[in-house]
């Protein structure tokens, strides 16, 4: 085996499970869902990456409450291209380090949909969050027309094409795509069959293949639940879950681990 391959191979056992929580939780709030999840939260398999995704509000809280040894990540849920200057009300990357945030959403189609978010701006992010030594996870997704059209496939592609465009295999390698049609996200959302999101993975994981020789993590979210958790788990082409409504508790949160241990690792 060559060293890729076999780096490769280290790095696709790894699995990622992690939620957002949009607009939702004060400090308080979420102060309390981390001292609870901490508490809670089994003792993981060394194969498994946590993180959550605070408002910009509470990531120093959340930091805080974290703690130095607690192995969930942070997140945020946007962020400026620009270094810093005249963009009232946006947050800068340097700020984000300052919370010691580990991770960035970049293009959920929240954003693109209600704030103007286009694959241009996703892709000046994506290179200012890979400058600052974080990683971009970038939500790509088809509407429910495209999807009806036959369209997800080169929907998602153009999308992770333009994200990424202009990067070199090395930046590749710390980036992750979310995989999140846009029919299945939030309530009246239509959680993806394993089959329809392996085909969709699998169409993405080759054109990045061809790239870079890294391996790229990508999840699925979108109704994801613990009915459907460790079905979609156990899909060979999905490298993890992003999971809004039912991880907004600590304790949704935990018991989807908990499946997720179960499903993949025992
Ligand atoms: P949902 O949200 O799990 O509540 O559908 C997913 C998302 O928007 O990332």
């Amino acid at each position: 085996m060559t060293e890729v391959a076999g780096r490769m191979r280290d790095m696709s056992r790894h699995f990622w499970i992690g939620t957002g929580w949009k607009m939702n939780k004060t400090v308080a709030e979420a102060r309390a869902y981390i001292s609870e999840l901490v508490r809670i939260l089994p003792p993981m398999c060394r194969d498994l990456s946590v993180f959550i995704i605070p408002p910009f509000t509470a990531l120093e809280a959340a930091r805080a409450q974290l703690g130095a040894e607690c192995p969930v990540l942070l997140g945020a849920q946007n962020m400026h291209w620009e270094e810093e200057g005249a963009f009232t009300g946006e947050i800068s990357a340097r700020m984000l380090k300052e919370f010691g945030v580990d991770l960035v959403e970049l293009g959920h189609s929240e954003r693109r949909a209600t704030f103007g978010e286009t694959d241009e701006t996703v892709n000046l992010k994506v290179k200012t969050v890979l400058r600052h030594g974080m990683k971009p996870l970038v939500c790509v997704g088809d509407t429910m027309p495209e999807y009806r059209a036959g369209a997800s496939v080169e929907t998602v592609l153009r999308q992770v094409k333009m994200a990424f465009s202009g990067l070199d295999s090395g930046q590749l390698a710390n980036c992750m795509v979310a995989y999140e049609p846009v029919w299945a996200i939030g309530e009246g959302g239509i959680p993806a069959t394993p089959e329809h999101v392996a085909g969709v993975h699998a169409a993405v994981r080759r054109v990045l293949a061809e790239r870079a020789d890294a391996f790229v993590p990508i999840l699925y979210g979108g109704s994801v639940n613990p009915q459907n958790a460790g079905e979609l788990s156990r899909e060979p082409e999905v490298d993890g879950l992003f999971v809004g409504r039912s991880a907004w508790s600590a304790q949704g949160l935990a018991d989807i681990v908990r499946l997720l241990i179960e499903a993949k690792f025992s």
